[in-house]
């Protein structure tokens, strides 16, 4: 089997591409360059994938030519714009890489032979947010008031009219999974990546949004999610639909207990506090209601809360006392696939 990742430069999609590889997979990738510091060259993945390719998910003519010249057996589409502070910064390059990127990818499986199954990755924030406690469902509108969350919803609209048209033969499903943690991380404005980076050098961390509440869900999780949709692909299921991944009830907890959690867990003296300067809106609460994915795929979290957070920290701290971040990634997908589908918590 041969895996082709979208956004493998990315910090989802480098956990992605060593998961694929621990099953055995052929893998590769198709992304912009990574960021300074990122796991995909800390875990030195280019040594390890068929094709390595640069290409902007913009132009579409050369996302054809390079899903073409890949000729995967599976797509999973990850490339996008992921933050909210940058859509509002540049919400033009958003739309274009989230949305008609997709609608490139799209069109460029199609036009590529030997597809049997592609998942095209949104976001929790596709949903209208009508500030509901209870779980969004699939079925549920979709909406988005920042730039990052409209442009997702619109990704995710595209693929639905994409599959409900059967302009596609390709069996084709979406993915909608929220803030995902992890090792490795080291995207710009993400909570766990502000902690680690400012309880390393020994430095308060301030918190933007201290009482939102979010849901907190390990990254393998998730990834984990992403695996039993595309095997329900390939046994000829679940084609034209959209699958919820969320964490459970008690993973919803604000940024401050998060904060103050992994300060425990840094150990040291870590400390945080909040900021209280002016900063564009964010959704305030979103949960998930994943009870198709359980019900109909077999998926369910392995790592409650606590755990997906000292699971963090533990990457954070080994790689920083230098040992090898493959070897750790590896250490803990294979730790993950031990804990079987029970919830562990
Ligand atoms: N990390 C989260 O908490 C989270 C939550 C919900 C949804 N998601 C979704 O998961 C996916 C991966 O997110 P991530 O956290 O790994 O993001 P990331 O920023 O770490 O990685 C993004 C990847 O997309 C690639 N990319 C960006 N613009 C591109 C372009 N124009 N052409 C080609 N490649 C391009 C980057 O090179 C990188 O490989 C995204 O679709 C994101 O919307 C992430």
């Amino acid at each position: 089997m041969h895996v082709l990742v979208t956004g493998h430069t990315g910090f989802k999609g480098a956990w992605l591409v060593l998961m694929l590889l621990e099953r055995g997979y052929s893998v590769s990738g198709l992304a912009l360059d990574p960021v300074p510091g990122a796991l995909y060259d800390r875990a030195r993945l280019s040594d390890l994938l068929v094709h390595d390719l640069r290409v902007d998910i913009r132009d579409a003519s050369a996302t054809r030519a390079a899903v073409a010249d890949v000729r995967p057996d599976v797509v999973i589409h990850l490339a996008a714009q992921p933050l909210v502070r940058e859509s509002y910064r540049d919400p033009r390059a958003t739309y274009e890489t989230n949305t008609m990127g997709t609608l490139n990818v799209l069109e460029a499986v199609d036009g590529a032979p030997g597809v049997r199954a592609q998942l095209i990755i949104t976001t929790d924030k596709v949903y209208r947010n009508v500030n509901q406690i209870w779980g969004y469902r699939e079925s549920d509108a979709l909406g988005g008031v920042d730039p990052y969350s409209a442009s997702k919803a619109a990704a995710d609209l595209v693929t639905q009219s994409w599959m409900a048209t059967s302009i596609t033969q390709v069996p084709t499903a979406i993915a909608r999974a929220g803030n995902v943690i992890g090792g490795g991380d080291v995207c710009a404005d993400r909570l766990m990546v502000d902690l680690v980076t400012g309880f390393s050098c020994g430095r308060s961390v301030s918190l933007r949004y201290p009482q939102a509440v979010r849901p907190w869900q390990h990254v393998l999780d998730c990834l984990n999610g992403y695996l039993d949709l595309t095997d329900a692909l390939l046994r000829g299921d679940a084609s034209g639909e959209a699958f919820n991944f969320g964490p459970d009830a008690a993973s919803f907890v604000p940024v401050v207990a998060v904060a103050q959690a992994v300060a425990t867990l840094w150990g040291g003296g870590a400390a945080v506090s909040v900021d209280a300067g002016d900063h564009p809106p964010e959704a305030n609460l979103l949960a998930l209601d994943s009870r198709k994915a359980e019900l109909t795929l077999g998926w369910r979290s392995r790592l409650g809360f606590d755990d997906s957070l000292r699971w963090t920290v533990a990457w954070e701290k080994r790689v920083r006392a230098d040992e090898d971040p493959r070897a750790v990634t590896l250490a803990q997908i294979r730790e993950f696939a031990t804990l079987g589908r029970e919830d562990t918590r």
